[in-house]
């Protein structure tokens, strides 16, 4: 058994094949970065023409990559939310276009459920590192497990009760924490995307930077980060740092950049795995899944597995930004499930999770 998974909820093209036992056997991704970097951010016009441009290659060659014909698949799942409406319509026709050429059923994925099924995929063959998903893989459904999602567009705490049966905790009130790094990237003179550039450049700060406030939301799981963006602007003023200093000749001094990055990073990651860890415990989970672009941050992955008495599951860096054979995985515990879309199903902007009930067997 083969399924498809395709993904154009925000700036990546991407398709994957999973089988049967969820090992991924392709994922291709398209990403734009660089189109939009330009521009500092997503253009969701440009976005969805460029999905538009991008959408079959990437999907024959999903296909080649994986090893199978046309014939092969038995279902094809496409995120139909929540993401931008312009890109998500691009990849959701196109999958009910090739589910209807093929003579097999669609399934829409919610884009959140995919990011944690990120972390149920079998990693592909090639692949052999140790991302402690198994005990995971394993165990759900004995106990919870406690999802933080953090990327561009989301900053979720999703607890996971059993196969399928998801709950939001919290989530953001305002500003993503991949949005912030990419804000406060920007203040700093830094390049899109923001997260990576923080990261590196926080790397060279001294020891004892002052630190930023931190927002704890206290007595929920929501979090709140436009005000730590706020600081950072204010802090960058009062430094001479912000607007950017054009002058050549006197460029803002690297260190103190650095220290307000790292200052940033602190904050960022301090109160996420803080928060992660005391919901993990309060919910009594088994282990703590970190998914979505900003899992990337060094920091943040090393500070959980530091701090967490729970065992920390970080799946492969491909399979934790938006991607195909995430989506590919939810359509499968979808399929297996029972899900079948008609040719009405529509975009949902503003999809929540925990819309759907399902089960891997
Ligand atoms: O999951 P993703 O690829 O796309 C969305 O669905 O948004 O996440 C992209 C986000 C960007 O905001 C980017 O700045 C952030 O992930 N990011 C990072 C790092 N690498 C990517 N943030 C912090 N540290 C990183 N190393
Ligand atoms: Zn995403």
């Amino acid at each position: 058994m083969n399924i498809l998974g395709i993904e154009t909820s925000c700036d990546e093209t991407s398709v994957g094949v999973v089988d049967g036992d969820g090992r991924v056997k392709s994922n291709v991704i398209a990403t734009q970065i660089d189109i939009h970097a330009r521009y500092g951010g997503i253009v969701p016009e440009v976005a969805s023409r460029q999905h538009v441009l991008d959408i079959r290659p990437v999907c024959e060659q999903a296909v080649t990559e994986a090893g199978i014909d046309w014939g092969d698949i038995d279902a094809v799942a496409a995120t139909h939310g929540p993401g931008l409406a312009g890109s998500l319509i691009v990849g959701l026709n196109f999958a009910k276009g090739l589910s209807a050429a093929l003579g097999v059923p669609l399934v829409g994925v919610n884009h959140m459920d995919g990011h944690v099924y990120g972390a149920w995929a079998r990693p592909p063959e090639d692949d052999d590192g140790d991302h402690g998903l198994q005990p995971f893989q394993e165990r759900v459904g004995e106990q919870p497990i406690m999802c933080l999602v953090v990327s561009g567009g989301h900053t979720e705490l999703v607890l996971l009760e059993e196969h399928g049966v998801f709950r939001l905790l919290g989530e953001t009130r305002d500003d993503a924490a991949g949005e912030a790094f990419d804000k406060a990237a920007r203040v700093l003179g830094l390049r899109y995307p923001g997260g990576p550039e923080i990261q590196r450049v926080a790397e060279g700060a001294p020891t004892d930077v002052e630190p930023l406030p931190r927002a704890w939301m206290r007595g929920t799981d929501e979090f709140s980060f436009s005000g730590l963006k706020t600081a950072v602007l204010n802090r960058a003023r009062k430094l001479g740092i912000y607007p950017p200093v054009e002058n050549p000749a006197s460029p803002a001094d690297p260190q103190i950049i650095a220290a307000l990055a790292r200052a940033f990073q602190d904050s960022v990651v301090d109160v996420l795995v803080t928060k992660t860890i005391g919901a993990a415990k309060r919910e009594n989970c088994s282990g703590i899944v970190l998914v979505g672009g900003v899992a990337a941050n060094g920091p943040l992955r090393e500070t959980l597995v530091a701090k967490s008495p729970l065992p920390v599951a970080i799946p492969p860096f491909k399979l934790c930004t938006d991607n195909g054979a995430m989506i590919a995985m939810s359509g499968l515990v979808n399929y297996r499930n029972g899900r079948r879309d008609d040719w009405d199903l529509d975009v949902i902007p503003n999809l929540r999770i925990g819309t759907s009930r399902l089960s891997l067997n």
